[in-house]
Order: C-alpha cells, then structure tokens, then sequence
C-alpha cells in the first residue's frame, strides 16, 4: 500500500478555522486537502489501498498528523470543504503522547512530528520526492514505497535529515515545480502502470 507523507509547515492545529476561507484561516490546508482528495479518487472510484499522513505544523497545537487509511475510509466526498471538515474534526480532539484518535472511520489524529511518522514505517523503501532527484523513469518503484513530500514548501534541511536517515530515493518528477497534489496523481499513475 503506498504511502504518502506531506508536511504542512503553517498548516493550522488546533481545528480552529473556518470551513469558509480554507485558503486564508487554515495555513494553507486547502493544498493538503487536494493531497488526500487526489490520493483516494479515481473517477468513480475509490482508492482503498493508499495511506495519507499529513504532518501538521503551524498553530496553535502541534505538531500534529492526520492519517487517513483508505480501507477504512468513509464519508471522503471529493470537495475540499468536506474533507476540511474530517480534518477540522480530527484537529479538535486532543490525543494524549503517544495516543492516536480514530476522530471519524478511516480518519485518525496522534502528536507525531516527521520524526515519529517515518519512523513508524518500519524498514519500508523510502522516496523523497523533489524537483532535483533521479527521474522517475529511471527508478523501480512499487506499492511499498513511502513518498515524502512538502505541501505548500519543500522539506526544511533538517527535516531532509530525517529522511536521510530512512535512506530514501530521490526523484523527479520532471523539471517544472508542481503542486503537491499533481506530484500524487503521477506518481500513483506510474504504480498503475507498473502493476
Ligand atoms: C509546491 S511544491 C513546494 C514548493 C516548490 N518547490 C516551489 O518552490 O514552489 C510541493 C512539493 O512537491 C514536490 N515536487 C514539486 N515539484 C516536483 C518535481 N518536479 N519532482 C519531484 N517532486 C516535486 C516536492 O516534494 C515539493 O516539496
């Protein structure tokens, strides 16, 4: 199952933010919601095996991450406001530590930072996706890879550290800057075709 962590580095996280101006009141979260909403729909169709773990980082209670588990999934419609509500939702629990709430079906939220989350991977192939790597014509690439990216910025250098530690591949997706969201779609696109 492929899996996708994206870092917020402003993204609100404490729930308080208006379903109204995603784009002005919630730190950008409008860019994370394509994220999930390209990782799990096809046209009339549902991805179930794919995993989102957006990395929450701005104010007023983080760092926090959303994970989104696509067998689990329910109530995820394809516009960005009621997937805001899910994270909204997620975002006004208040997990303990180490704790992570399953906030609505297929939808949790924990205190993990980057750390935490790739650690969390086990000993699983890791991608970091940025404009100057190896092209992903030149790479193998399968459903077991976890692909780490940045949202509305690329990874600061010390979260570039925290990948290298898990080894990672890093790829291109081609020489023009792409939205987060677009960088999905291809390179769920390649798993298909790789099948
Ligand atoms: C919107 S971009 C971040 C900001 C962008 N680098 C800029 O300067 O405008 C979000 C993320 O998408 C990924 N990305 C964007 N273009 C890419 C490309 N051509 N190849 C691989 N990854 C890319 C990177 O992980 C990047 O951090």
């Amino acid at each position: 199952m492929p899996v996708f962590v994206i870092v917020g580095h402003k993204v609100n996280t404490d729930g308080q933010f208006s379903l109204n101006d995603l784009p002005g009141s919630t730190g950008r979260l409008d860019i994370l919601l394509r994220c999930v909403n390209t990782s799990f729909f096809l046209s009339n169709d549902i991805r179930k095996n794919v995993e989102v773990f957006l990395v929450l980082q701005g104010e007023l209670d983080g760092p926090k991450t959303v994970r989104f588990a696509g067998s689990e999934l329910k109530y995820l419609n394809p516009d960005e406001r009621s997937t805001a509500a899910l994270v909204k939702n997620a975002l006004m629990q208040n997990p303990g530590q180490d704790e992570e709430i399953n906030s609505t079906p297929g939808v949790y939220v924990s205190r993990r930072g980057l750390k935490e989350v790739l650690d969390s991977m086990g000993d699983r192939p890791f991608v970091h996706l940025r404009e100057d790597g190896k092209s992903i014509r030149e790479v193998e690439l399968n459903e077991n890879f976890v692909f780490v990216m940045g949202g509305q910025f690329d990874l600061t250098e010390d979260e570039e550290n925290l990948v290298l530690d898990h080894n990672p591949a890093n790829v291109s997706l081609g020489p023009n800057k792409l939205h987060a969201s677009h960088c999905i779609t291809i390179v769920l696109n390649e798993l298909d075709i790789n099948k």
